[in-house]
């Protein structure tokens, strides 16, 4: 599942035998990547509509594990654009039923925070650092476009990330969150949602979000472009190192 459509493309285009299907304003594509049965989708934007689109997957697709790629905004101050988080914990940031349960926490669930498994976590982290050794990432992007948005050498990160209905577009926001929750690397508006269905359905997932801005003022600035040049590039190249990591374990 992917957070915008171009970032898709580049994933859809692996599949070999795909097919469409267009239900509730998305298209699913079926097919295959490799030996392993897969549909690409658009998530579109938000927690509601990843949390429906997540449903579908599950009850009509009978997928049993959930790979989500997008771009988030950079709320600790040690990420920069280009970086890499792989979320070990999600939170809804604008989940607040104060005073009947903390805030944060879910209701119904006795838990704040959703957590990926720790095979996911390791697999995701072996397939990033792969791509972000220098000649894989030069491979897979071009020069100018690194230049561009002034990646030199992205990191992965591994730790908290954020959801919320949100785009963090001013520095009083970016600063109000990582006040709250100092440990969270990033915002986006999807992940806890995504991470919450599969939670409920025992359905394993992973959330890899690319740093595409610096959740302020200069956000919107860079956002599409980034996308188009950078983060799809690394979604295609995670998903190929992630098979490739699953198939020689
Ligand atoms: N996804 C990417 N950038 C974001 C931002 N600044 N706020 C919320 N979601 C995002």
């Amino acid at each position: 599942m992917g957070a915008m459509p171009e970032e898709i493309d580049g994933v859809t285009a692996l599949l070999t035998e795909c097919k469409e299907i267009t239900s509730g304003r998305r298209t699913y594509y079926i097919g295959k990547y490799k030996d392993i049965d897969t549909v690409v989708v658009f998530s579109r934007w938000g927690k509601v509509a990843a949390a429906t689109t997540v449903s579908t997957l599950i009850h009509e697709f009978n997928i049993t594990e959930l790979l989500f790629t997008g771009v988030a905004g950079a709320i600790h101050p040690d990420l920069k654009i280009g970086d890499i988080v792989v979320a070990k914990r999600l939170i809804h940031h604008d989940l607040d039923v104060r005073p009947i349960i903390k805030q944060y926490e879910i209701p119904l669930l006795d838990r704040t925070y959703l957590e990926t498994a720790d095979d996911r976590l390791k697999s995701a982290e072996k397939a990033i650092n792969t791509l972000l050794e220098n000649k894989n990432l030069h491979a897979a992007i071009g020069d100018e476009e690194l230049d561009r948005f002034n990646i030199i050498h992205p990191k992965l990160f591994i730790g908290d990330v954020a959801s919320g209905d949100q785009f963090f577009y001013k520095s009083s926001q970016k600063h109000a969150l990582h006040t709250q929750l100092p440990d969270v690397l990033c915002v986006e508006m999807e992940g806890a949602a995504v991470a919450q269905v599969c939670f409920e359905h025992d359905i394993p997932f992973t959330v890899i979000r690319t740093i595409s801005d610096d959740a302020d003022e200069s956000s919107p600035v860079s956002f599409a472009q980034f996308i188009e040049q950078v983060a799809s590039k690394y979604s295609v190249e995670i998903v190929k190192n992630i098979y490739r990591q699953i198939t020689s374990l």
